[in-house]
């Protein structure tokens, strides 16, 4: 372990901490995910069981997560093995993880960028679907766009913790809400709106099954960004003195109050009909070309889920990069190169795997889906059940208690509340769901 010689960062105050986790928890999961996984599901049926994961599920994981890294103040490898010997693969597991989530994550984020251009010089035309699948399915155009994005990402990790992870922060945040405030005004404000919106809202039990809650726990813990070594990481980042779980209840808020409102976003521009991953690039550009000034709008759409995009990537990338700093001893920069070509080469196998290698593919999947389902619906249901036993079972109490109830801001009588979800709710909730769905998920390949 060299970390002893390793100066680490650190965020510069409790606003840089709630920026920078909110950003990581912010991002393609709540505007380009949620809406779509909501509509599949049955609507405000499906809200209901989200918010009831979020709640009992998601929190108590967080909180968990900020726990282990802020007391142990380590990579996600050694925070584990510190606290618990022998445990260090349970990082590992979250480390593996989030780089297969950036496999496919970054081809998107490059998506939201050739949108964000094609957009604002009003080039996409009057075939949607068409400008979609061709574009996607090139070769070298998205490629072009992922590799910016990567590089946009690597440099502002390179810039450290305060100097590049919560700089960017602090800029990307309030343009993001600026921007969220600004559509979702627009949107009300159409009276066809408004009507649409109660419709999407209003619950439908009748296509309620298990499998929407596995859709329900798995788009949670996505969209706290929990498992994965990058909460941890921040965590991990935090000043003494800093609320955990009041840190972890802003980040919860916030992450929640972006998803209902990109919700009610796009689901007031009428799209609800159309369902799947085409709904922010086929369906929202379509809609905003009906509207007066709608290039503004689409520009303003896709700037807001690239920026999204951005400040979730920087906490993926950095939990991987503290890895190479940390347990092997590189510098900063030459982590975060390593981090950086071999996100360049996966992101390329999942970008050319939706098109030129579209015929290769595993369990009848492409590289793109294969990464995506295997992280939401084996790793992350794993890796929740994991931790909330590592934490709830494993880690000396007194230590947990202490980081929670000192300096952490839980007042005494909430703390077993959230022992309680964590060592019992959440493992065992966590385990039927995640069983039913494996069971659903092979009867389904
Ligand atoms: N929470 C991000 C989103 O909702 O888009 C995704 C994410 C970020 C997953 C960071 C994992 C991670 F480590």
């Amino acid at each position: 372990m060299s970390q002893a010689t390793t100066k680490r960062g650190g965020f510069g105050g409790k606003l840089a901490a709630i920026l920078a986790a909110a950003g990581s928890a912010i991002g393609l999961g709540n505007i380009w995910r949620f809406p779509y996984i909501t509509s599949e599901n049955g609507g405000g049926a499906f809200i209901l069981i989200y918010l009831g994961c979020i709640l009992l599920l998601g929190l108590p994981l967080l909180i968990a997560e900020f726990a282990v890294g802020h007391n142990s103040k380590c990579n996600p490898i050694d925070a584990y093995a510190k606290l618990r010997k022998g445990w260090g693969w349970l990082g590992a597991m979250g480390i593996v993880s989030v780089f297969l989530i950036m496999g496919y994550y970054f081809v998107i984020s490059g998506w939201t960028l050739n949108y964000t251009i094609a957009s604002a010089t009003d080039s996409i035309g009057s075939d949607f679907g068409g400008f979609f699948s061709s574009f996607t399915t090139a070769t070298w155009r998205p490629l072009i766009y992922t590799y910016l994005f990567i590089i946009a990402n690597h440099f502002i990790i390179v810039g450290g913790v305060q100097g590049g992870i919560e700089k960017a922060s602090k800029v990307m945040m309030p343009l993001l809400f600026a921007i969220l405030i600004i559509l979702a005004i627009y949107s009300l404000w159409l009276p066809e709106g408004r009507e649409a919106l109660t419709n999407v809202f209003t619950p439908d039990f009748s296509k309620v099954s298990g499998s929407t809650f596995l859709a329900a726990m798995g788009q949670a813990f996505f969209t706290l960004s929990v498992g994965m070594g990058a909460m941890l990481i921040y965590g991990s980042y935090f000043k003494d003195g800093t609320k955990i779980a009041g840190t972890a209840i802003s980040v919860v808020s916030l992450d929640t109050l972006v998803a209902l409102i990109a919700a009610v976003i796009i689901f007031s521009a009428g799209v609800e009909n159309e369902n799947g991953p085409q709904l922010a690039f086929v369906a929202m550009p379509k809609v905003f070309s009906t509207m007066p000034l709608g290039n503004i709008w689409a520009t303003l759409f896709f700037l807001l889920l690239g920026l999204a995009a951005l400040s979730s990537t920087i906490s993926m990338h950095e939990a991987v990069t503290s890895y190479f700093v940390e347990k092997r001893g590189m510098s900063r920069n030459k982590g975060a190169i390593i981090v950086t070509v071999a996100t360049i080469l996966l992101a390329t196998a999942a970008s050319l795997s939706l098109g030129d290698w579209s015929d290769f593919k595993i369990a009848g999947m492409n590289i793109f889906s294969l990464l995506d389902n295997f992280t939401a619906i084996v790793m992350l249901p794993l890796l929740g059940i994991l931790t909330a036993i590592f934490v709830g079972w494993l880690w000396k109490s007194e230590d947990m208690k202490a980081e929670l109830t000192a300096q952490g801001g839980v007042d005494k009588a909430t703390y077993p509340v959230i022992r309680f979800l964590l060592r019992y709710v959440c493992p065992v909730l966590v385990s039927v769901v995640f069983v039913f769905g494996i069971i659903e998920f092979i009867k389904n390949l």
